[in-house]
């Protein structure tokens, strides 16, 4: 969860470590350091707090030298202090150290290491000590030597003061990429850290060492043999980095999903055939005929996009899906069999516990299809057939954009499953496409009136309690809905199934409690309606989110939030689009800090 960035090159190395953390802030920001060779030794400046308290301190005091290493963090080990902040050094202070993960067997290294002299109390500083121990004149030997003894889960960066002109990277189940430059290497935790300086970038693969030098990049396994890099060029440009004159790179992101929903169409309706196209998918129409079930893994935002796609394969396919929680299904006994296709959500592509759940079904002989946003990422390149979203960077650590888009990749999917199965016609499809293609429009209608959504904030930002109910396919928007309210404005909000309301949630109801209702027009509208009534009848707050034109909402509703007409299947991807705004602008009238919210972090590469 922590961001790292590491450099060897001949420009100053500063500036790369601050415009490189500055990317990866989103990762973690409890604390950030930096060190920088200066020729002589390891100068290190470190501060507790966000980014800009060592932006300030290193204004003040600018470190020189073309190598060094950057940090930003999301504590695990050790509270928020300096002495906890990264980079760490070994005690002859020629070892400089950053980490991503947690090393598991620290406390038995640490015994082991006890005539070191520590500073603080991360697992990380561990690691310094141990490459200090193993050291005698040959780095890379050293840097292996000391991997084979970690357990648990790293992306390591090292610098030895004595080998100025090279920099040392390690990576077991956490990410870290390279990036290839004629002049300049450079290491990092996401890519897209990388873009302003190459495009060209490769994955560093699990249980490699690799040594970065100004000329190039060499991997190892942990025998020391050279192994081959597979580097890439990424299409995205640094400017996805930008908030281009939106506040927040969240609202920017909400903005951006008329487009991205449209993007993930471009290409992929073959209207001649009636079939939807994935490129390089993996998997064959003979892989899809023999699935007998499927199961969803996929952690929070990506479970919610997990959810709706349950429906939609149900619907079009045929199958049976069971959504699991990534966290719950790697720990339980689940009947994985050569019939069974997982399809894995992960907008990052490095969510821990759904790694380990791709990890999971594929010993027990299972098929795993990915989908995600990052190319190259450890799901990805663990399973066996992946659809790459098309949603670009997402900066803002409440998922948005990458929520649509996986909606849209699953639900396509899941229609392409019918045809593939013979439960869909042709004609079936066509028509299913020419309702797809209504979504960017309907997205870009929410997007333009805003109005509504802004009074509802301002009268949530005094509220107490919510509870957002849906049925069937905005079962999933109620989920989201919610969780976008608590993680960027901290007020309880809670997603829950319409129909499980009088099943106990009903006594919450009192003047506190505001229930956010979302009811399109579709299968389950009148069951929606009824749920409605039976909150209104017992003087309960609702607000609805219903369809243009619905006459009926607006008689027991506070406040409606309108969504043009879309075919059910696609309404969540629409529905939600208001609650996204409903969420950012209670958010930003309560003062939070919208794209990094306490205690949250962008990817979750730990348990
Ligand atoms: C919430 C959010 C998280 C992620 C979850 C899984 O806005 O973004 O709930 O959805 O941490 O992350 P990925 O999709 O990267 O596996």
């Amino acid at each position: 969860m922590c961001g790292i960035i590491g450099y060897v090159g001949t420009k100053e190395v500063l500036p790369i470590l601050m415009g490189g953390l500055r990317l990866l802030e989103y990762r973690g920001y409890d604390s950030a350091g930096v060190v920088v060779f200066d020729g002589k030794r390891f100068r290190v400046e470190k501060a507790p707090g966000k980014l800009q308290v060592l932006a300030s301190r290193v204004a003040r005091k600018p470190l020189e030298g073309t190598l060094g290493l950057g940090h930003t963090r999301w504590a695990t080990h050790g509270g928020v202090t300096e002495a906890n902040a990264h980079p760490h050094l070994s005690c002859d202070e020629r070892i400089a150290i950053v980490h991503n993960g947690i090393i598991e067997n620290y406390v038995e290294l640490k015994k082991r290491l006890r005539r070191h002299k520590f500073r603080s109390e991360t697992d990380t500083e561990i690691v310094a000590h141990l490459v200090e121990e193993k050291y005698s004149g040959d780095p890379r030997a050293a840097v292996l030597a000391a991997v084979r003894e970690l357990r648990g889960a790293y992306a390591l960066v090292i610098a030895f003061a004595r080998h100025p002109d090279r920099l040392y990277g390690a990576r077991l189940n956490a990410p870290l990429v390279v990036g290839l430059d004629s002049t300049e290497s450079l290491l990092a935790s996401d890519l897209h850290a990388l873009l302003p300086h190459t495009r060209r970038v490769a994955p560093v693969e699990e249980g490699r060492v690799v040594e970065l030098t100004r000329a190039g990049v060499r991997s190892f396994d942990l025998d020391g043999r050279e192994q081959p890099l597979k580097p890439f060029e990424v299409e995205w440009s640094a400017e996805a980095a930008e908030k281009s004159g939106y506040s927040h790179f969240m609202l920017k992101e909400i903005h951006e999903q008329a487009d991205t929903t449209a993007q993930e169409l471009q290409g992929r309706l073959d209207r001649a055939r009636n079939e939807v196209v994935f490129e390089d998918l993996g998997l064959d129409r003979a892989d899809f005929r023999r699935v007998r079930r499927v199961v969803i893994a996929a952690c929070g935002t990506s479970w919610h996009a997990g959810t709706a796609t349950k429906y939609g394969i149900e619907e079009f396919a045929r199958l049976p899906v069971d959504c699991a929680l990534a966290s719950e299904l790697r720990y339980g006994d689940y009947p994985f069999d050569r019939h069974t296709l997982m399809l894995a959500f992960s907008q990052s592509g490095e969510t821990a516990d759904t790694l380990a759940a791709v990890r999971m079904a594929r010993e027990a002989g299972a098929k795993v299809l990915a989908i995600t946003n990052i190319r190259g990422s450890s799901i990805a390149r663990e399973s066996d057939a992946v659809v790459y979203m098309r949603a670009r960077l997402e900066v803002g650590v409440a998922a948005t954009k990458t929520y649509t888009s996986q909606m849209m990749c699953g639900l396509l999917l899941g229609m392409q499953m019918g045809r593939w199965r013979g439960m869909i016609t042709g004609a079936h499809m066509g028509v299913l496409m020419k309702t797809a293609l209504q979504v960017p429009g309907a997205i870009q209608r929410v997007l333009e009136d805003v109005a509504e959504i802004k009074r509802v904030a301002e009268r949530f930002k005094k509220g107490y309690d919510f509870m957002y109910i849906g049925r069937r396919y905005n079962l999933a928007t109620a989920y989201e809905g919610a969780l976008k309210m608590k993680e960027i404005s901290y007020l309880h909000a809670e997603g829950y199934g319409a129909g499980e309301m009088k099943h106990g949630p009903l006594a919450l109801v009192d003047d506190h409690l505001t229930t956010l209702a979302i009811a399109p027009q579709g299968r389950v509208y009148e069951k929606m309606v009824s749920n409605i009534q039976q909150v209104a009848s017992r003087k309960g707050h609702v607000v609805s989110v219903g369809t243009d034109g619905d006459a009926l909402l607006p008689t027991m509703s506070e406040h409606v939030l309108w969504i043009p007409a879309v075919a059910e299947v696609w309404s969540p991807v629409v529905s939600v689009v208001p609650l996204q705004l409903l969420a950012y602008y209670t958010a930003v009238a309560l003062g939070r800090d919208v794209d990094q919210p306490r205690n949250l972090a962008k990817s979750v590469t730990v348990e």
